[in-house]
């Protein structure tokens, strides 16, 4: 690929500096020769030198550049098309022959734009980009623009000259080539939309093409700023390390993360699809329009994108109720992160490539949405989009950081929005909001509160802040409205509620839309537990106070036994967020016990939980029922196939055998489930029905399926053959992390994974240097040892090792190991007592 200048003279730069040097980024690149346009000298640099640590490449002149004179640099180089999917690489594909071919992706952000080509790869050095393709004739080539000039050469190639791209930063920058099939559509306001698909596949790009179209006219209407590229093209590649990439103009989704088949499609898929959609082209907006000034400030890109795809899934699909979803897929993730103390702040110093890698963390995108998600609630809807027009407006084609965004909301809000949200993005962590209720009157009640930092240890924090934060309060007068909303911006406070009596109860941040958690009185406690049993309490409530109630108990401010009497009183819970919350909770309940000789007892006390829901849902889907109870099915049913609960177990089997034989196909959404079933007391040959399973579809989503579900085997000889089968070539390199995983998770193969990786290291680290996949499989295989003398053993080995981007996540993970230990030892006799007794 080279990037050709059209017009060179409005490209030519001033140089600021006398200098004998110019010093870009590159990395595994070879510049065969570089030429310095200045008026009308050209001059050709007299030695190159290359830097791996910085990575980056300086040309040497002869003379000093003159200060002031305005110069043209041209450079001729080679790169590497690699195999590490980032910078310029190769994504293998097979043909519908069944023959291997490869198309040359490119995935930049963050620092890989200079594995491409020479540049100076920072956000904030925007450019425009005219790009110039020579491709084979037969293969599709795509770039940020539309073609506007195709010619042919003798031999061949296609030669294809894409329009010149505004003015943006090379980290959106891409291109694809490769063989694609495509549906095409256009928005109402009239964008080109297409969805590119593997050949023969087409259809399955057709539902990303209608939440495509549909949300470019809404975040248009909702920034009151049109989408400025003519086109937008989506694209699903197979080899791709993250999720999606919202490359202006181009955007690339890993299959899963985009392609729908409506037969084997779950519907957890199809919404999770919606949601990346709506992610990658709120960034269109938010981070290619308006770019953050560094890494630093990543999570505006981040966050934001992470609360603005609920915004378009809610537009899209009210049916999904999404913004109850918020809380469990994205507000108690960041929570749970948020507390240790090797977490950090939102706005991170970030320096080296490898830091800014780790960043793209639950901080970066979970805490950054609920924070917004904060505000959002306290400024209102309607000043929200007022400054985000004008944060969007005043900054388009420059680059911001975190204070541009407050002072835009600040103005269109004229609330203190700097003041409140400062806290909030500098400082690590959140607060616990302790209260207390004190009855003066009949009717008037004096509420006390006072902040501390929440730690995850429940020890006294060693720097403690005072946060602002806006609360709101419920009460049982009307569960639904909130009765007072004021910001806490002291360490206490007292404050007045009116039309509250003594029997009435009071709830803290209803709807748990403020990013801290809330302790209260045994009293107030005691009112709030008949409104969880009798649902007076709204669902986002039920779950908040579940969810606070298990942190606090983790943090070994009450039992466990506690808890899980407290969680008898959700039995007849019927919202699936909230059962997720319950879920959550449970797992990580499920880790400590797994190190215990409890796990019957357990088993039995889940089965007895979630009965009565999964009574209610059945194995079979109900005409028209909604959505959310579709979700639920999966879940339930998933977890009482975990607790080892017979009926389920066997039934589950017998699907899979009329699965299998072809009497009956099992939905997609309880595929997961069946197969758990099948495989978790399977010996080889259900091992090996499996491989055939695998190998018989070519849906990506199937497969993942699968392969996860292997992990679930109890047998630590299976266990190890299903490792060597995700490190096979039959499992793709950006996949294999997650099957590792699944067998990790598993208590029976926790230990043998953990060996497997120190065995190795170093094959594992070259396959996924530098990336996130890596810190995610480290975090997964040790954060679930619950003792000290692990904890020490795996310090030891990250010592001696160096997984660099995986610092902050092996602190974290023998953090939490270390929490583990302690609640271990803390709640183990009693909570033997409570399950050995119910
Ligand atoms: N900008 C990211 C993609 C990315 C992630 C690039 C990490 C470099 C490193 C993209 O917008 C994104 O956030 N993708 C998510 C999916 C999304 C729906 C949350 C991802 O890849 O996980
Ligand atoms: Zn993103």
């Amino acid at each position: 690929m080279s990037v050709i200048p059209k017009t060179p003279s409005n490209l030519m730069s001033k140089i600021t500096e006398a200098t004998k040097a110019i010093t870009l980024n590159a990395s595994d690149i070879d510049i065969k020769s570089a030429e310095l346009i200045i008026g009308n000298d050209t001059v050709a640099p007299i030695g190159i030198t290359y830097s791996n640590q910085n990575e980056t490449a300086s040309l040497y002149f002869a003379k000093e550049l003159p200060v002031g004179d305005s110069a043209l640099l041209t450079m001729k180089f080679s790169g590497e098309l690699n195999d590490k999917m980032k910078g310029f690489y190769r994504s293998k594909y097979f043909t519908q022959s069944g023959e291997e071919r490869y198309a040359g992706v490119t995935q930049f952000e963050a620092t890989d734009a200079r594995r491409c080509f020479p540049c100076w790869d920072e956000p904030a050095i925007k450019a425009t980009f005219d790009i110039t393709l020579v491709v084979p004739a037969d293969r599709v080539a795509l770039s940020n623009m539309p073609v506007i000039e195709e010619t042919t050469s003798s031999d061949g190639l296609r030669r294809l000259r894409f329009d010149r791209t505004p003015i943006m930063s090379t980290y959106l920058v891409a291109v694809v080539v490769g063989e694609y099939d495509y549906v095409e559509g256009k928005s109402e306001d009239g964008v080109i939309v297409r969805v590119f698909t593997p050949v023969g596949k087409k259809e399955q790009g057709l539902f990303a093409l209608e939440v495509a179209t549909k949300v470019l006219p809404y975040y248009k209407s909702y920034f009151n700023i049109a989408y400025p590229l003519p086109k937008m093209d989506l694209i699903a590649i197979a080899d791709f390390s993250a999720g999606a990439m919202e490359n202006w103009g181009l955007v690339t989704y890993r299959e899963t993360f985009v392609l729908v088949d409506p037969k084997n499609t779950s519907l957890i898929r199809k919404q999770s699809i919606a949601l990346t959609v709506g992610h990658e082209i709120a960034h269109q907006w938010f981070g290619n329009l308006v770019t953050m000034e560094w890494w630093t400030h990543l999570w505006l890109n981040e966050g934001y994108a992470s609360f603005v795809e609920f915004l378009c899934v809610n537009h899209l699909f009210p049916e999904y109720d999404i913004w109850t979803q918020f809380v469990t897929d994205m507000h108690t993730r960041a929570l749970e992160l948020d507390c240790l103390k090797n977490s950090h702040p939102i706005e991170v110093p970030v320096g080296h490539p490898s830091e800014i890698d780790e960043i793209f963390d639950e901080i970066s995108y979970n805490k950054g949405a609920s924070v917004i998600r904060m505000l959002h609630d306290y400024i209102g809807e309607s000043d929200f989009r007022k400054g985000m027009n004008i944060y969007l407006t005043r900054h388009q084609y420059k680059n911001t950081c975190t204070e541009d965004l407050w002072a835009a909301l600040q103005e269109a809000s004229s609330v203190p929005v700097a003041e409140v949200m400062s806290t909030w993005s500098k400082l690590q962590g959140f607060p616990v909001v302790s209260v207390d209720a004190i009855q003066k009157d009949d009717n008037k009640m004096v509420l006390k509160l006072s902040q501390s930092k929440f730690t995850a240890d429940g020890s006294k924090p060693v720097e403690d802040y005072t946060w602002v934060i806006p609360i709101t309060v419920s009460t049982s007068k009307h569960p639904d409205k909130i009765a007072k909303t004021f910001l806490l911006n002291k360490k206490e406070m007292e404050v007045v509620l009116d039309d509250v009596g003594p029997n009435d109860w009071i709830k803290i941040n209803p709807g748990t839309v403020g990013y801290y958690r809330t302790r209260y009185s045994k009293e107030m406690l005691e009112k709030l537990i008949p409104a969880v049993s009798n649902m007076e309490l709204p669902p986002l409530d039920r779950l908040g106070l579940i969810d606070d109630m298990f942190a606090m108990c983790q943090a070994g401010q009450t039992s466990t036994a506690e808890v899980l009497k407290l969680i008898d009183s959700y039995r007849n819970e019927t919202n699936y967020t909230v059962w997720t919350a319950i879920t959550n909770s449970l797992s990580n309940l499920y880790i400590l016990i797994s190190h215990t000789e409890l796990m019957d007892y357990f088993n039995i006390y889940g089965e007895k939980l979630y009965r009565p829901v999964a009574d209610r849902l059945g194995w079979e889907a109900r005409e028209g029922e909604s959505h959310l109870d579709t979700l639920l099915r999966s879940l339930v049913l998933s977890r009482l196939v975990s607790f080892r609960c017979k009926d389920v177990i066997n039934e589950a089997k017998k699907r899979f055998r009329n699965h299998i034989d072809g009497t009956a196909s099992i939905p997609a959404d309880l595929r997961s489930t069946c197969y758990k079933a099948i495989l978790q007391n399977g010996d080889e040959s259900n091992f090996n029905e499996m491989l055939k399973l695998y190998r018989s579809t070519d849906l990506h989503e199937e497969q993942d399926r699968i392969s996860r579900a292997l992990g679930s085997m109890s047998d630590v000889v299976l266990l190890r053959k299903v490792i060597d089968f995700a490190m096979s070539s039959e499992v793709r390199a950006q996949d294999s992390v997650f099957v590792i995983v699944a067998v990790a998770v598993n208590p029976k193969g926790r230990d043998m994974a953990w060996q497997f990786f120190k065995d190795n290291n170093q094959k594992l680290l070259e396959q996924y240097q530098g990336g996130f996949l890596l810190a995610r499989l480290i975090k997964y295989l040790i954060e679930n040892f619950a003792s000290e003398e692990k904890a020490i053993e795996v310090e030891k080995f990250f010592k001696t090792k160096q997984f660099s981007g995986t610092e902050r996540t092996v602190s974290q993970a023998v953090e939490t190991i270390r929490l583990n230990a302690a609640w271990l030892q803390r709640d183990l006799d009693s909570l033997t007592a409570y399950l050995t007794k119910q």
